[in-house]
Order: C-alpha cells, then structure tokens, then sequence
C-alpha cells in the first residue's frame, strides 16, 4: 500500500461509500470537535458543490472527493490564502505525474485549458477567530469524456485522459496529502510570500488577457499580478490597476 507521509492530513479517514457532498459531512464533524487533519472522503457525492452555487459532477469509482478539517492559526480574513495553498499542491501533485497543470485564478487547477481539479473552502469563524476551515477538493482522475454530461465534457477533462494511462487512486491521493501538508506548514511557519511566489510560477492567469465576471460587473484587461492577500489585479485599457477579490475569469487570448 502507498505510504501516507503525512502527520496529521489523512492519519484520520472517515470513508463513505457516497454521501450528499464531503464539504457538508467535514463541516458537521468539525462543528462536533472533529480535530485538525481529519479527511472526509468518498467514492461518489450525489450533491457535489463548486463554487459560487455550482454542482461538481461526481461519478462513482473514479475520480477523487475529499473534504479536509483544517483548524489554522490565521484571523478570518486571511482565511482565503488556504485555498491557494491547497491549488499550488494540487499543481504540483499533478506536475508530479507528468501532467502540464496550471492553476487559473483564483484556484482551478487545468491542464492543456481544461479543468481537472477545483477547491470549495469553506469557513466557521467569528470576527476575530478561525473555528475550523473545511477545504474541499475534487480532482478528475479516471472519468472519460462520458461520465461528463455535454456542457461540462467540453470544459473540463481528467488526469487520465490527458496522460493517456489510468491513474493510481490510491498513489495520487498520498502524493496529494503530502504536498498539501508540506505547503500548509510552510505556510503556517513562514507565511503567504513563498505560496504567492510558487502560485505566480504555476499560474495559466498572469500576463494574459482576460474578462473576469465578478457579482456586480465585467472588467477586461491583462492580468498582472496577485497580491499579498491573493486578489487578482488587472491593467484595464484605461491603464487603471484593478483589484478582483472573487470572480471568475475567461482567456480572451490564449
Ligand atoms: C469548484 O467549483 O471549482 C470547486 C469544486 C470543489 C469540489 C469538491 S469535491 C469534494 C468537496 N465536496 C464538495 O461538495 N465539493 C468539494
């Protein structure tokens, strides 16, 4: 069996053969005391959820869902650094199997311009104080262009499509946990600037043309830069530097 070199991320499993969504299952356990490192993890979610009210599709057997139980040391506001974190090790876990991943701000992970991993973090906090984060992460494994209904298939893809080979469930998660761990104390012990500095190396996003969508309105410009809290900034035509804090983002050019 793959070893788990890790000393606190997955040392506790709570398996389910399914469940509605990990995220929804982490988020109760952790409210009942479930203590930093637990993992949810599941064969197959009926209610996946993306981000920003969307459904992660999640078919049985083949791909990986888990929900992580983090209970960090950081105030409220810089809770959102995690989720970079999490993409830079899911970045290079991938990288680690050959694969040519890219993350897309602010934390989809591609390959070849396609999605193969997202993250959902989600927080319990007061004002001043982190109760505990759940970080939710779904990669594509083994799922096939049929296991994607029509109007994802186009959009999204899979390690092992893009490699050409099944892939190892069980190596890819251990690989994943110890990267994640890695980058997660180091960003507890050092700080944001060297999660920033690798995220900018792996990002798809910088330099590029793009319309980022956010609640209230467009803009479109060339992305520069992240800042030190993860906020993207964007050159408009105008020449103004703007800042997105949360949206989405399209490649205008390639
Ligand atoms: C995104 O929209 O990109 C985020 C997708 C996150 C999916 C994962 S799968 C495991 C965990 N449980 C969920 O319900 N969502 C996350």
């Amino acid at each position: 069996a793959p070893l788990l070199s890790t000393h606190h991320l997955g040392q506790s499993i709570h398996f389910h053969e399914s469940l509605p969504s990990t995220n929804e299952a982490a988020f109760r356990l952790a409210q009942d005391g479930a203590e930093h490192g637990e993992v949810v993890i599941t064969e197959q979610q009926t209610a996946g959820r993306g981000r920003r009210g969307r459904t992660w599709v999640s078919p049985s057997g083949l791909n990986l869902y888990f929900s992580a139980i983090l209970r960090p040391e950081l105030p409220p506001q810089r809770a959102p650094e995690l989720t970079l974190v999490a993409a830079v090790a899911l970045a290079e876990a991938l990288r680690e199997t050959d694969a040519d991943a890219l993350i897309k701000w602010p934390n989809d992970v591609q390959i070849g311009g396609r999605k193969v991993a997202g993250i959902l973090t989600e927080l319990s906090a007061e004002p001043e104080r982190v109760h505990f984060v759940v970080l939710g992460i779904g990669v594509n494994l083994n799922a096939g262009p049929e296991d994607f209904p029509p109007e994802v298939a186009t959009t999204a893809t899979s390690l092992s499509q893009a490699l050409g080979r099944r892939v190892n469930r069980a190596l890819f998660t251990t690989a994943l946990w110890g990267r994640l761990e890695e980058w997660l104390d180091l960003h507890h012990e050092v700080g944001f600037d060297p999660v920033r500095q690798r995220w900018k190396e792996l990002s798809a996003t910088l330099r590029q043309e793009v319309l980022v969508r956010t609640d209230r309105s467009e803009l479109r410009g060339v992305a520069e830069d992240i800042d030190v809290s993860g906020a993207l900034l964007v050159r408009t035509a105008g020449g103004s530097l703007e800042r997105v804090l949360a949206g989405d983002v399209e490649q205008l050019r390639p």
